[in-house]
């Protein structure tokens, strides 16, 4: 299958992280590379800081990577103008967690639509039509359309985030934790929108997530993140199924009731002698300060190897689809 977008090697330093921060910046993302095919849901899960929002804004040039290379349909973005960029942009769209920072409240919903549109180059009367497309599309009545964000609740203002993404036709959306600020029993019903909107769109997904259990329901590849690296990625079932790095285990036993298909139990992290303390504590201090495995200071496995050497990430094979194996980076995978 072909790839709509190919990450290579994506580094970001953030500058000026502030009290505490290295002068040199803070490397928030250290060399990730994953590719995402055309009508696939790729899942990136991780626990919070370990990079994901901005490896978003880094592929989609947001705010641009520090060095790495991104081939979307084929063009490399990094060597666009800024013109070029912006109309590959509009391909691809991005949707946060938080509705109420992406709507203008002292805009109706109709002119929230309408700027996508305009900026498009469509004609008032198509215009019309388009929003009363979107609105259907997402399961807004029309009638509400004059509408101000405050007059709606959490899930339907995400409802109408997606229709303003939706109405820059993009093929590319990024879903950067979409559902984590709604009410449980809204939850689904988002997630069902998202994933009939792809079908019948013909959308590739990058969905963002800490909830390992969200992202094997709605995807078909799963990478995850750890400090600003992909320690494993396989396709769902694979990972969830016979997941190979001690990090995806943990993920995976801290799911309520072990999660939908995983039978996998939390490890404990034994007594340990005062040499490894001291090797965890310089693992926690992080990317800068240990050449080991950066897992290492919460590794239950981890020994001499892993304090010495980090592991890369290296395909061991084994998947069901052939252009997907089960990458993972570990000494004793
Ligand atoms: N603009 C910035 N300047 C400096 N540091 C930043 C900036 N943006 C993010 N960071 C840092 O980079 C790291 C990764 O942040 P990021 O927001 O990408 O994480 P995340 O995985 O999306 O977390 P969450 O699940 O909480 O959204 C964090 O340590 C964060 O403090
Ligand atoms: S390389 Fe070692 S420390 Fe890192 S995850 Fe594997 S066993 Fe744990
Ligand atoms: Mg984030």
């Amino acid at each position: 299958m072909e790839h709509l977008i190919d990450c290579k090697n994506i580094v970001k330093v953030h500058r000026g992280r502030g009290i505490g921060g290295s002068r040199k910046g803070f490397k928030a993302l250290d060399g990730v590379s994953i590719s995402i095919d055309r009508n696939e849901s790729y899942g990136l899960v991780g626990e919070s800081g370990c990079g994901k929002t901005t490896f978003a804004r880094a592929i989609m040039f947001l705010d641009p990577p520090t060095s790495g290379s991104v081939l979307f349909d084929g063009t490399a973005l990094e060597q666009l103008g800024r013109r070029e960029m912006r109309s590959f942009r509009k391909r691809m769209q991005i949707v946060f967690q938080d509705p109420n920072s992406a709507l203008n409240p002292k805009m109706s919903i109709h002119d929230s639509l309408s700027e996508g549109l305009i900026n498009r180059g469509i004609e008032e009367k198509e215009r019309i039509g388009k929003i009363k497309d979107l609105l259907e599309l997402v399961g807004i009545s029309y009638a509400y359309k004059n509408r101000y964000p405050h007059e709606f609740s959490g899930g339907q203002k995400q409802r109408i985030v997606v229709a303003r993404a939706l109405s820059m036709e993009p093929d590319f959306l990024v879903l950067d934790e979409p559902v984590s600020n709604l009410d449980v029993s809204i939850q689904a019903q988002i997630i069902n929108l998202l994933s009939d909107l792809k079908r019948e769109l013909s959308l590739t997904y990058l969905f963002i997530s800490h909830d390992l259990n969200l992202v094997s329901y709605m995807c078909d590849t799963i990478g995850v993140m750890y400090k600003g690296k992909i320690v494993e990625e396989a396709s769902s079932e694979l990972l969830v199924s016979n997941p190979l790095h001690p990090y995806t285990r943990r993920l995976l036993a801290s799911i309520p009731g072990g999660g939908m298909r995983s039978k996998v139990n939390s490890i404990e992290l034994e007594e340990e002698d005062a040499d490894i303390l001291a090797a965890r504590a310089a693992s926690r201090q992080g990317i800068h300060g240990f050449k080991g495995c950066p897992y290492y200071s919460l590794c239950p496995l981890g020994d001499d190897e892993c304090i010495s050497s980090s592991p890369s990430l290296r395909d061991i094979g084994g998947g069901h689809v052939v252009s997907s194996g089960h990458k993972v980076s570990c000494h004793k995978a």
